[in-house]
């Protein structure tokens, strides 16, 4: 039976689907908890413990599941929380190498890996891109801090560091996504600091390509002018787009 240090696990279930900050970080956790959830004997890997909101829910599901959770912190987060299912392991987690030395399991698969550690686009690339092999059919990539909303401008969290941080974390796990867009279904979730979910739809062992870095278009004069124009002649009733 999971105990935490820090919070209660049942002030999270009682807050999932519920309005306002909270209950949107619970939300995001529970659906964290019911991917876990709905796989045999999971193996988890957790980025992140801090005071282990996350590695609470995590392991909760594990014990459900006869699963195991594996959990990384460059600081000493040993007591953040107490399960017989928890691994906690002090170190950086781009460390792949002493991680899988320290837990071998990883080897066999990951059913989940959560990644909440280092809040920078190219940890999170670094992290997808080498954790990504060991990710098993069917399994999941999950990213915390994918939605830059609170820190725009006049928002509740209002930073500017941290907005553009965001938005390049979203867009880092978009180019390995497009770089393998075959092989993977993505999903994003807004509200709170927003959660991306990333399925491996192939085989463990089919090969990736690297992150490439998507190409956006900017308003150009063309499109600009062609804005202009829909707005001074808009669009005759019963006009049709074309079909794409
Ligand atoms: C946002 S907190 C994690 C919160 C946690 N998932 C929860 O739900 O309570 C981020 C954590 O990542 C850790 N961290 C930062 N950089 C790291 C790195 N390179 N490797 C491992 N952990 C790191 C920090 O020490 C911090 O405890």
């Amino acid at each position: 039976m999971v105990q935490t240090t820090h919070f209660e696990l049942q002030e999270v279930f009682a807050a999932d689907g519920q309005p306002g900050v909270f209950g949107k970080v619970a939300t995001q956790l529970m659906l964290l908890h019911r991917q876990v959830s709905q796989r045999p004997h999971p193996t988890v890997l957790e980025c992140g413990v801090h005071q282990g909101w996350s590695t609470g829910v995590l392991a909760h599901a594990c014990e459900a599941q006869g699963g195991v959770l594996i959990s990384l912190d460059i600081d000493d987060c040993a007591d953040a929380i107490q399960s017989p299912v928890w691994t906690f392991i002090q170190t950086d987690d781009s460390a792949r190498e002493t991680v899988l030395a320290r837990a071998p399991i990883l080897r066999q698969g990951i059913d989940l890996m959560y990644i909440d550690s280092l809040h920078d686009a190219r940890h999170v690339a670094r992290l997808s891109e080498s954790y990504y092999p060991l990710v098993k059919q069917g399994g999941w990539l999950a990213f915390d801090d994918v939605d830059p909303g609170p820190y725009l401008r006049g928002r509740r969290k209002d930073n500017a560091e941290r907005e553009i941080a965001w938005r390049g974390i979203g867009q880092a796990i978009q180019d390995f996504f497009y770089a393998n867009e075959d092989d993977l279904f993505l999903e994003f979730h807004f509200g709170s600091t927003g959660l991306a979910l990333m399925q491996k739809l192939v085989p463990q062992d089919h090969p990736h390509q690297p992150a490439r870095a998507i190409r956006l278009r900017h308003t150009s004069l063309r499109s600009l002018a062609k804005r202009l124009l829909r707005r001074t002649h808009p669009p005759a009733p019963g006009y049709r787009e074309e079909a794409i």
